[in-house]
């Protein structure tokens, strides 16, 4: 393991334009459960995923009833987005503020709905399947904090006209088109990518690594971290996979990489 920790801290430090792309496992140890983790969501009950699946095509139908289902007002599974909203960030979080601050990690591209990142101190964070924190309007793109609108009359309507909805991208919902070319056009500008706690089986955000490997100037080094392989350990998308808790690992790069700061050297 330590081999892959000095592996790490020097590609991080002889990157020019390092990315990480994170999902729910790096929120796991903010008591956030992830989807297909041995206690995920999806992999523990099938009622909350099959509801999940039907969320967008209801605010649609029917934006009122969407909003007292998310809200928890019907049901039992609006409570999750309650929360979420509730978590602290962990040391993994931390860990890649941290990487900002040296300079090293100019982006993150998140599927994770639940600002965890922004609260660490990140500055620059791509919400790839929006925020729990946010409202939009799909109509016309307008986006706001949650709490600037009032939720006394279901469903707000934004100024355009248009019901509005969580900022969160549900299934079957299409990823709004500012993040998702903000998203390609940094996997396609980096040299480095960390990918942490993600299963990495949900399109369009999977693609961003094979997107990478075909980068405008190079084919990025791609380092995995999670708890268990993915399919871009048994493709070979990633060059190498450090096995283990992103609260952990991550620390442990990013005291590697101060080490050598300290000693003046680099990678
Ligand atoms: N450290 C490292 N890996 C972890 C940790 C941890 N502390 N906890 C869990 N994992 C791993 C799990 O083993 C799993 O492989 O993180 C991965 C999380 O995968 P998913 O649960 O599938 O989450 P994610 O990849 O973010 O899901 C993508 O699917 O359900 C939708 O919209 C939702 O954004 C989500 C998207």
């Amino acid at each position: 393991m330590n081999d892959l920790i000095e592996r790490a801290a020097s590609d991080l430090l002889n990157s020019e334009y390092a990315v990480a792309l994170t999902g729910a496992g790096i929120s796991t140890e903010s008591g956030i459960p992830d989807f297909r983790g041995p206690k995920g969501i999806w992999t523990t009950d099938k009622e909350a995923e099959a509801k999940a699946y039907e969320r967008y095509d209801l605010f649609l139908r029917d934006p009122k009833s969407y909003w007292e289902e998310v809200l928890g007002l019907k049901g039992m599974h609006g409570a999750f987005y309650n929360e979420v909203k509730k978590a602290d960030p962990n040391p993994g979080h931390y860990a890649l503020a941290e990487l900002e601050g040296f300079g090293l990690l100019k982006c993150i591209i998140t599927q994770n709905i639940d600002g965890l990142h922004c609260k660490a101190g990140n500055t620059n964070v791509v919400e790839y399947h929006g925020s729990v924190h946010k409202l939009r309007c799909p109509s016309c793109g307008f986006r706001c904090e949650f709490e600037a609108v009032s939720l006394e009359k279901l469903p707000p309507y934004c100024r355009c006209g248009g019901a509005m909805k969580y900022d969160v991208v549900h299934f079957k919902e299409p990823i709004p088109v500012d993040v998702m070319e903000k998203a390609e056009k940094e996997a396609r500008t980096c040299d480095l990518m960390l990918i942490c706690g993600t299963s990495a089986v949900v399109y369009p955000f999977a693609g961003l690594p094979r997107s990478a490997r075909l980068g405008y100037k190079t084919k990025a080094k791609i380092i995995e971290i999670n708890a268990e392989p993915t399919p871009l350990t048994y493709e070979g998308i990633s060059d190498y996979f450090i096995q283990g808790k992103t609260g952990e690992i991550l620390p442990q790069i990013v005291e590697t990489v101060q080490n050598r700061l300290n000693k003046g050297g680099g990678g």
